[in-house]
């Protein structure tokens, strides 16, 4: 199906003018509607859109104005909340921080292709269950775990001590790592990059007591291990993490036994 800005079947209001120096795009989606569709479907919509609009913009542009039945998730709209994460032109990406021209540069290109990010069953259209994400992201007890005495006063912990998990307290639960492991398309027992991730950040934190037990868990089968070096999921985050590289400093801290 195509729908134009113009002929909009479903619309649910009037267009918002058409800002100077807009471009058509066309915006190829793809749809499951599970209560009607078998399979998945592609539908087009062509878009008035400025070089500046983020990929979400043109989500909400075809949600308002010409077909609300398009399902997708989104919160903060600002990179912060980890909520609309999908695959845009094959990669993915937070549709709320990537720019349309940053995606047109190539040839001219003015089709950009939208998928649900892979790897969890879809409910609807850009809509995943999260579930197994996040049962894995409990699984490691991504939480300070403490022994003893409660203290009296708060847990010192020195710069260099802080500095050591840094990186992996930045994640943001957007699953852009997990869903573009290719272990994790083919094997989805296996706990991910964002679990891990969320392991090691508090495996390398000087007050935590519960490494050893996260050490136990991720040497599972469906652990570290089933890692394969392949960076997608470093290349994948939205923020930056060296998800690769926290994933080899747990598999060390399994082989020598220390953190
Ligand atoms: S580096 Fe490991 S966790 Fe990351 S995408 Fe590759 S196989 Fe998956
Ligand atoms: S590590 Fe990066 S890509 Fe993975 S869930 Fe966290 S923020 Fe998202
Ligand atoms: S909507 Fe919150 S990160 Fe994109």
């Amino acid at each position: 199906m195509t729908a134009t800005a113009e002929t909009t079947a479903g619309s649910r209001g009037s267009q918002p003018p058409v800002p100077d120096g807009a471009v058509t795009v066309t915006v190829k989606i793809r749809r499951f509607n599970p209560e009607v569709d078998d399979e998945p479907r592609w539908d087009s919509f062509d878009i008035p859109a400025l070089p500046s609009d983020r990929v979400l913009n043109l989500l909400h542009h075809i949600k308002w104005y010409v077909d609300g039945t398009l399902t997708f998730r989104r919160s903060c709209a600002h990179g912060i909340c980890g909520s609309d994460a999908m695959r845009i032109n094959g990669v993915n990406r937070l549709a709320c921080k990537v720019l349309l021209k940053d995606l047109l540069l190539k040839d001219k290109q003015t089709t950009i292709t939208i998928e649900p990010i892979k790897g969890l069953p879809v409910n609807k259209d850009l809509l995943v269950d999260m579930e197994p994400f996040f049962e894995a992201f409990r699984a490691v007890k991504p939480y300070l775990v403490t022994y003893g005495n409660e203290p009296t006063r708060e847990r010192i912990q020195s710069v260099a001590d802080r500095e050591r998990f840094d990186d992996t307290t930045k994640c943001i639960l957007c699953a852009c790592c997990t869903t573009s492991c290719p272990v994790y398309w083919t094997e989805g027992s296996y706990f991910g990059p964002a679990a891990i991730v969320n392991a090691h950040r508090f495996i390398f934190d000087s007050r935590d007591e519960g490494a050893e037990e996260r050490l136990d868990i991720l040497n599972d089968v469906d652990g570290v291990w089933r890692c394969r070096t392949t960076f997608n999921c470093t290349d994948a985050c939205p923020r930056g993490i060296q998800v690769t590289k926290a994933i080899q400093e747990v598999k060390r801290a399994l082989l020598f036994k220390r953190v």
